[in-house]
């Protein structure tokens, strides 16, 4: 385990360039805000972290396999039972059908309880014929589109802390009370896959996952994990220092630092600057970090990156997250595993498919399901050709019946787009497009 870090501390971030932070323009209220943040109780525990960190370091070594997943950007008004219910059932079923494809058990983190706050391009956009300031996320401005509504507003990172409490509370709830059961298939909900012509082939995994786990049920107490009592874990873009800050609580045991917003967080493709506070800020904390790597990365640099958040090469601690783009994959992956590979850091390697294939069609973002499942497939057989291995994904997604990406079996078209986008932020997998993403990668995993 890495000792305690000597030449930093939770706000030595504010001495590096901190991009993509709002630029509040009181900054007594900020700092009134996120002085009640600081007296708040933690939404995880340093058990749970570490424990997250061993279950990385497994994967790694190829005895678990990551299901990173959940909403671009989560929204206030989704903090409801249903909807959190339907976000923990297609991750679920998700990694019941992974778990049948990888024969390997399935760390199961969300995007979730704090994924409030988004980076963009832009600072400003046009809305019917109107400028006003971008959208970044509830904890920080709303969606509506009006210039007031997209004020900064720092009493927001509170509303943010509280409906990240509300949710992990509403989660641990069902997880206590019996509902991974939502984990039996009986429970999946396949109407809308059902109806196509794949359903047959996907029909065959489903009812030989069916077989296994009655199987098991046959002996009665011996229910598994898969069936009975689940762990998971949380996730978000450690995006706004400020609160990151003022979440980091020091664990009286180890003498280290925590963040005890979320069990990981990860560093955005545009915030992994090297001599950035995003780096710094992570760098100091104890929590397993990912960093995102978007086909503008210098192989070199992400190389360095891997020794400056984890110089002692501590295994879980790190998690290279490479979203490259379907047509980019074969060319800059394994440039990328040559140079961390020589730096022998110990590295978890996942892969978000999704930000590396956005596309425009009729003046919305969306995403294409095969060129997703191209990107996925090419970086696991890139990593096996390289001799490394791929522990994860990352996926945006949604437990709702939305259309914000085309194709899969249900063959969203672009004139489905109008119908239920639904994202404040970019495309996500529907409950049906990411139940057959994981019977696709179980099929080719098997
Ligand atoms: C995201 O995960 O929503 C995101 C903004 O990703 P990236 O940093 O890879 O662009
Ligand atoms: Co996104």
């Amino acid at each position: 385990m890495s000792k305690p870090k000597q030449d930093w501390t939770p706000g030595s971030w504010q001495g590096h360039v901190a991009v993509q932070q709002p630029d509040y323009p009181d900054g007594a209220a900020l700092e009134g805000v996120l002085a009640k943040v600081r007296s708040y109780p933690p939404l995880v525990y340093v058990g749970e972290v570490e424990n997250l960190k061993q279950k990385l370091a497994a994967a790694a070594d190829g005895n678990a396999f990551v299901l990173q997943g959940g909403n671009c950007a989560e929204r206030f008004i989704d903090c409801r039972e249903e909807t959190i219910t339907n976000q923990l059932k297609i991750l679920l079923a998700m990694s019941v059908i992974l778990t049948y494809g990888v024969r390997r058990s399935i760390v199961k983190v969300g995007r979730l309880a704090g994924q409030y706050a988004k980076p963009r391009s832009q600072t400003t956009e046009t809305v019917r014929g109107r400028c006003m300031p971008v959208y970044r996320g509830d904890s920080v401005n709303s969606f509506e589109p009006t210039a007031a509504a997209r004020r900064l507003d720092p009493e927001r990172l509170l509303l943010g802390y509280f409906h990240a409490t509300a949710t992990l509370n509403c989660i641990r709830g069902m997880i206590e009370g019996g509902f991974a059961d939502l984990h039996h298939p009986y429970n999946w909900n396949v109407h809308s896959i059902e109806r196509t012509q794949k359903w047959p082939e996907y029909k065959t995994t489903v009812d030989r996952i069916v077989d296994a786990i009655q199987f098991m049920e046959a002996f009665g107490g011996a229910r598994s994990e898969m069936l009975g009592r689940i762990e998971f874990y949380t996730s978000h873009e450690g995006l706004l220092l400020g609160y990151e800050e003022a979440m980091t609580r020091k664990d009286p045991t180890s003498g280290r630092f925590y963040n005890v917003g979320a069990h990981t967080l990860w560093i955005g493709n545009r915030t992994r600057a090297l001599t950035g506070a995003h780096v710094e800020y992570c760098r100091g904390i104890a929590n397993p970090i990912g960093v995102k790597i978007g086909p503008d990365a210098d192989p070199a640099e992400v190389a360095e990156l891997a020794g400056i958040l984890n110089p002692s090469g501590e295994s879980g601690r790190l998690t290279l997250i490479t979203r490259l783009g379907h047509d980019r994959v074969g060319e800059l992956l394994p440039k990328l595993i040559r140079a961390v590979g020589k730096s022998k850091r110990r590295i978890t390697w996942s892969c978000d498919p999704m930000h590396g294939n956005t596309t425009v069609v009729g003046g919305r973002k969306t995403r294409a399901f095969a060129d997703i499942l191209s990107e996925l497939e090419q970086a696991f057989r890139l990593h096996r050709d390289a001799g490394t291995r791929l522990a994860g994904v990352h996926f945006e997604l949604t437990g709702e019946d939305v259309t914000e990406c085309l194709g899969g079996a249900v063959n969203l078209s672009a004139n489905d787009l109008e119908r239920k986008y639904d994202t404040y932020c970019d495309p996500q997998l529907n409950y049906s497009q990411s139940l057959e993403m994981a019977f696709l990668i179980a099929q080719r995993l098997r």
